[in-house]
């Protein structure tokens, strides 16, 4: 019985405390913000944007958002529209309430500020200028202002080496084409990938022309084919 009386004491003086908790508040309430609201960078961004991208910008399936060459190839504007409406092709959805996503223009304006403040750094290309960041699209991209078979050259030249075999991406497989758009290959040819051992447009002793960039691109892209794929739920290839 004396064990029995200990637990209800300790039960209602338990009780007492969750109680006087309530009524006696030792700390103010944290003030609420309303989920619209939040214009605060990381937790914007760890909300929406961490599981695609990565913590810190870095070493997820998407973009390396983090590369201060990425932040320098893509200007204000860009950024901002395809946060907003995303990259149709590829898994990066519409952000923007307009564009039937679920964040206010607000909020896109701080993601963009806040991208550029974290992770922006002073001319990372050291003086050299990178191709511009838009793939040429429609069709004249893919009959006159792109040569496909320039491209293959190219390819064969600057990225077979690394991207044969098992241990690297099937950047030629159909099944990877379909699920990456020529935007996002052209970006990751310009800016590279340091999170992921990717290098930008200058590895190979000189550089790419953005002739060439567009070129290897529309290479790539004449290889998509019109079958539907289902795409799995990773939007990339798995790397790790
Ligand atoms: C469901 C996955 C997913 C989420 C969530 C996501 N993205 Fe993306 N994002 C992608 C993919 C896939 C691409 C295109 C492929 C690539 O560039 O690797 C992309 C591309 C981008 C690009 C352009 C990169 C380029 O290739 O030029 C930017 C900028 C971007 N995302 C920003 C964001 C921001 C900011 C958020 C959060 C509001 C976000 N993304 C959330 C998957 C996602
Ligand atoms: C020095 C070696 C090297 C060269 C050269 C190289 N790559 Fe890569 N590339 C890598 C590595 C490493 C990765 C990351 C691992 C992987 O996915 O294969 C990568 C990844 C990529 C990805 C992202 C793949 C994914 O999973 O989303 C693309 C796109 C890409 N490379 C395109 C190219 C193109 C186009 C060229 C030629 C202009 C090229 N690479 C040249 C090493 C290289």
């Amino acid at each position: 019985m004396r064990l029995r009386s200990t637990v209800a004491a300790g039960l209602f003086s338990l009780a007492f405390l969750v109680a006087g908790c309530g009524r006696f508040p030792t700390h103010p309430m944290e003030t609420y913000v309303p989920p619209d609201q939040n214009v605060d960078f990381q937790s914007l961004y760890n909300t929406n944007c961490r599981a695609c991208h990565g913590v810190n910008g870095e070493n997820g399936p998407a973009m390396d958002l983090a590369n201060p060459e990425f932040e320098a190839s893509i200007d204000d504007a860009t950024l901002r529209s395809i946060i907003t409406s995303g990259m149709p092709g590829t898994q990066m959805p519409a952000w923007a309430q307009s564009a039937g996503g679920m964040l206010t223009d607000a909020q896109v304006n701080a993601l963009v500020s806040g991208m550029r403040k974290q992770w922006q750094k002073p001319d990372p290309f050291q003086g050299a200028a990178p191709p511009p960041f838009a793939q040429p699209i429609g069709p004249s991209a893919k009959s006159q202002a792109a040569d496909v078979s320039q491209g293959h050259q190219l390819y064969q030249a600057h990225c077979e080496s690394c991207h044969t075999g098992h241990a690297r991406q099937q950047l030629t497989s159909p099944i990877y084409l379909a699920l990456v758009s020529d935007q996002a290959l052209r970006s990751i040819i310009i800016a590279g990938r340091p999170d992921i051992g990717q290098p930008d447009w200058r590895h190979d002793n000189g550089q790419l022309s953005p002739q060439d960039v567009t070129n290897i691109v529309a290479y790539l892209s004449s290889l998509r084919t019109n079958a539907t794929i289902s795409a799995p739920a990773v939007p990339l290839s798995s790397r790790r």
